[in-house]
């Protein structure tokens, strides 16, 4: 059934020049991205995209690290995309996640303070259309 996720390239993933290395590995699996947008963000924005995780003690560092620079947001668009774009992207850290993976084998070890995981993608089809709701809300 298709499906929409929001998908973040994270401000490591911009700035280390990942941007098309990473739009090319979900077009490659077939997924079609149907908005995309380069853009710096503040503190209000990702405090409500990351509202599940306020009073974590990593949330200050990772508001931090995420408005640190320019990221870049898409809608990505197919079927099973949101299994399919967080089995693309591998486990949350780093050094963790499998070879194959856009994690796994671009990703650098775990920071002790910033997330600098290079991906964000929803979790549920709830959070797909919250975040999208956040990130893209004329779509
Ligand atoms: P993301 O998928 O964007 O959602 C929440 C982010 O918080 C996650 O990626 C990581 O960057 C970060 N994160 C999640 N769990 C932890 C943790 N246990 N310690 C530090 N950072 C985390």
């Amino acid at each position: 059934e298709p499906e929409r996720t929001l998908v973040l390239i994270k401000p490591d993933g911009v700035a280390r020049q990942l941007t098309g290395e990473i739009l090319r590995r979900i077009e490659a699996k077939g997924y079609t991205i149907t908005a995309l947008e380069q853009r710096t963000v503040g503190a209000d924005l990702l405090t409500e995209h990351y509202a599940e995780h306020e009073g974590k003690p990593f949330f200050e560092p990772l508001l931090e690290f995420m408005t640190s620079g320019p990221l870049v947001a898409a809608i990505v668009e197919g079927n099973g995309v949101i299994e399919g774009f967080r089995s693309l992207a591998g486990a949350t850290n780093p050094t963790s996640a499998a070879p194959g993976t856009i994690r796994g084998d671009l990703g650098r070890d775990w920071g002790t303070t910033v997330q600098q995981n290079l991906v964000h993608g929803s979790d549920s089809p709830e959070s797909a259309a919250r975040e999208i709701g956040i990130w893209f809300p004329q779509r």
